[in-house]
């Protein structure tokens, strides 16, 4: 996997746990240190690799049934490290028949996924397609209170555990309009309520609108699109990211203003990503405009290809991945690493070091019982997120709260049990791995560490 993932997963996180009781002085020397100049590394061998050196992920999608296969799986861990389930965390997977969940096949990507270092985007949790019969039939209400206990029940078996969820994908029409289906038969707020709904449900995990066709910065969908996620910020919805599925094939190919796409996404306050990534017959400069339309925004944060090889794409008769059939690289694939390891116009790497890092090492001692102390050193940064690690000591059975200074707020942790009153307070609890673990925070303008307090029983 990727040698400097951006991710909670990363192997760069396990090395060195002398990091761990960093006081303040030490904290400050570290964060020096673990700014990557860009493009100062000797060009990475694999996509993830590559994509990290800029704060990026590469990723795939993944089909349960063939975790079996060596071939499979050896060009898939090697080479990405963001994992999409390809149909395992649809509804009709998740929730075969009504209020009755099935998590087996999401739970063996999703291990399989972490345990090769990678990340994963959960999708998709409100589509009119892929529904389960019983929600096929339904409207009005009942559906819609469906649709509320479906993001709960499924957010609520990963919580704390995906870097992104697929809130709602493919809700509007080519024109721009809204797409007519049960869903939105159930009122225009179906999507508002979704992602409502799923932050609520674990403000842990960034919340994304996923669509295909939505590439071309002057084609109706993508204005829809705009607009609406232009609406929900400036209503405060709770909205995170944009999926551009980036489907070139059928007869599509990349508009030559993506990148105006995605800044126009980005500027809005959201994370855009390249979600389904597939080109007819693996056009080499349409693979290679795509990466560096990414590479050239900030907050394009990855990109994800749909599927390992050829032969596992749901186009296959189109050729559109970057390994063929016995698993060999395209001429694509290095014309995508090539972009990954030149960098991009702008990068995510941050020149600076964090600028306020105030916080000291918290103890607390509670009444009647042991004491333990929670003390904080810096992890990798970005420009809009950064990693801290923790260290628990003083006692095994622990309750570390931690709350962090509004606007910035927590998008991922690592190695714990969380529990989320709020997406500025996370409640850690031991999830038996130890007592070193790790967050995310998405800073959005306040560096200020985050408070913590630690309780043992
Ligand atoms: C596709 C899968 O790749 C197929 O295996 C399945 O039969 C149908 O769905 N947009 C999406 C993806 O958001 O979930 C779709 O995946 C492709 C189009």
């Amino acid at each position: 996997m990727a040698r400097t993932s951006a991710g909670p997963h990363s192997k760069w996180w396990r090395s060195p746990a002398t990091r761990a009781l960093a006081g303040v002085a030490t904290v400050a020397a570290t964060a020096a240190v673990l700014v990557t100049a860009p493009g100062a590394d000797a060009a990475a061998s694999t996509l993830g690799a590559a994509a990290a050196q800029s704060g990026r992920y590469f990723g795939t999608a993944i089909a349960a049934s063939k975790l079996g296969n060596s071939a499979y799986t050896t060009i898939a861990a090697r080479e990405f490290n963001m994992v999409t389930p390809e149909n395992e965390m649809k509804p009709d997977a998740t929730e075969p028949n009504q209020n009755q969940f099935n998590f087996s096949s999401g739970d063996q990507i999703y291990n399989w996924a972490v345990g090769h270092g990678a990340k994963v985007r959960g999708h998709t949790l409100a589509w009119h397609a892929q529904q389960p019969g019983w929600m096929q039939n339904m409207g009005g209400s009942s559906l819609r209170n469906a649709m509320i206990n479906h993001i709960q029940k499924v957010m609520a078996h990963y919580q704390g555990k995906l870097a992104y969820w697929d809130v709602v994908n493919e809700a509007f029409n080519e024109d721009g309009s809204r797409r007519s289906s049960n869903l939105q038969s159930t009122g225009n707020d179906w999507i508002e309520v979704a992602f409502k709904t799923a932050r609520a449900a674990d403000p842990s995990t960034k919340l994304c609108y996923n669509d295909y066709n939505i590439d071309n910065w002057n084609y109706g969908k993508t204005q829809g699109v705009y607009n609406m996620v232009r609406d929900f910020k400036s209503r405060g919805v709770p909205i995170d990211c944009v999926g551009l599925q980036a489907h070139f094939t059928g007869g599509s190919s990349v508009p030559s203003n993506l990148q105006t796409t995605i800044s126009s996404f980005a500027a809005l306050g959201v994370d855009v990503a390249l979600t389904e990534v597939d080109v007819t017959n693996s056009s080499t400069s349409q693979y290679a405009a795509l990466t560096q339309a990414c590479m050239n925004v900030a907050r394009c944060v990855g990109i994800t290809v749909w599927g390992v090889r050829d032969s596992d794409s749901w186009r296959s008769n189109e050729s559109p991945l970057l390994f063929d059939g016995n698993g060999n690289k395209k001429a694509a694939y290095n014309s995508v690493l090539n972009v990954l390891n030149s960098g991009g116009g702008t990068t995510t790497t941050p020149t600076t070091t964090p600028t306020d890092p105030t916080t000291t090492p918290t103890t607390t001692t509670t009444p009647g019982g042991g004491s333990c102390t929670a003390s904080l050193s810096a992890g990798q940064s970005w420009s809009d997120r950064y990693n801290l690690n923790v260290s628990v000591s003083g006692a095994s059975s622990w309750t570390v709260t931690m709350t962090v200074p509004s606007p910035a707020r927590i998008s991922a942790t690592w190695n714990i049990n969380a529990t989320w009153p709020s997406s500025q307070v996370l409640v850690a609890t031991p999830n038996g791995n130890g007592n070193n673990w790790g967050v995310t925070i998405q800073h959005n303008g306040n560096w200020n560490w985050p408070s913590v307090s630690c309780s043992s029983s």
